[in-house]
């Protein structure tokens, strides 16, 4: 059965990935990046070369675009026709960010998806052309934007996570201690915070905190401890944020309710949120 050609435009780390998947599961793929070297080992396995943007999008129904940004995107597409043709962005950006570009293709007549690349639900569309690009593709509704909300709403925990694991390795360092030496801790510790979050799922989603394992409180008290790693040559101040989030939970009478009504804190009401107000 012949496959539905494709087209992949930018050809960062992302972008070949995605064309080299299409290559691998035998669709006719054409490429086009700003640069055009990058495009050299896709043609080498294959690819068609477009010379530009608008060549690209002609060659195939499909076009996924991959590269930095909507804006980025936006400016690639500038001259290209769109009319009739399927356009999927897998970039990274805002809820607000998809449903402009979302609104821009339209305009151009294009039928629009757009999805996120993550660890976890990702929405990426029209299932039997997208399925090569891995098995756990998921079409998470008719919303232009929920691709991007949902990769947002897990990615916000990358950059914490992160930090709270650099910061250890800077406290081993102070002591001549090496980052390996962290990982079976560490690891269990992610492990733990895993196992945690549908139980703070089912308390958030049912507004209920009084039943706390870990109490606001407990937090807020262990908060000067934390900024007391200082004296381990270690710079601690990225935390003061979230403490002060903790601060002001104790302060609004949370302080018994469980860690996650920090929830309600931060539910300030924007467009589509029902949750304007804290909780009894
Ligand atoms: N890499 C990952 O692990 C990963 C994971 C999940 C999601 N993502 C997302 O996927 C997207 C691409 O990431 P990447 O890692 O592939 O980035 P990358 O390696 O930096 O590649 C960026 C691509 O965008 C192109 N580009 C940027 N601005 C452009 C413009 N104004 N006009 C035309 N082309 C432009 C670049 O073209 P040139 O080659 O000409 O510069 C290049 O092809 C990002 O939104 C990223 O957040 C990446």
């Amino acid at each position: 059965m012949s496959k539905t050609p494709v087209t992949v435009l930018g050809l960062g780390s992302m972008g070949s990935a995605l064309a080299g998947a299409f290559l691998d599961a035998g669709h006719p793929t054409t490429v086009w990046n700003r640069t055009a070297s990058k495009a050299d080992p896709l043609v080498a396995r294959g690819a068609n070369r477009a010379a530009t943007a608008g060549d690209a999008v002609r060659a195939s129904p499909v076009t996924i675009a991959c590269l930095t940004t909507y804006e980025d995107t936006r400016a690639a597409l500038e001259q290209a026709s769109l009319t009739g043709r399927a356009l999927v962005t897998l970039n990274s950006g805002s809820p607000a960010g998809a449903r402009r570009m979302a609104g821009w293709a339209r305009e151009r007549g294009a039928r629009y998806l757009d999805g996120a690349i993550k660890n976890v639900p990702s929405a990426v569309g029209a299932p039997d052309t997208l399925r090569v690009l891995g098995g756990d593709t998921v079409h998470l509704g008719e919303d232009t934007d929920l691709a991007a909300l949902y990769e947002m709403a897990v990615g916000g925990t990358l950059l914490p996570a992160l930090v709270g694991f650099f910061q250890g390795a800077a406290a081993l360092r102070s002591r001549g201690l090496e980052a390996g030496t962290l990982l079976p801790y560490a690891t269990k510790w992610f492990e733990l915070i895993i196992s945690l979050l549908p139980m703070y799922a089912k308390e958030i989603d049912s507004g209920d905190y009084s039943d706390p394992a870990a109490s606001v409180g407990i937090f807020h008290a262990g908060a000067a401890a934390d900024l007391e790693l200082a004296e381990e040559g270690v710079d601690v101040g990225w935390q003061r944020p979230m403490h002060d989030l903790v601060r002001r939970a104790a302060e609004a009478g949370h302080g018994d309710r469980g860690i996650a009504v920090l929830t309600e804190l931060l539910s300030v009401g924007a467009a589509g949120s029902s949750t304007t107000t804290t909780r009894p």
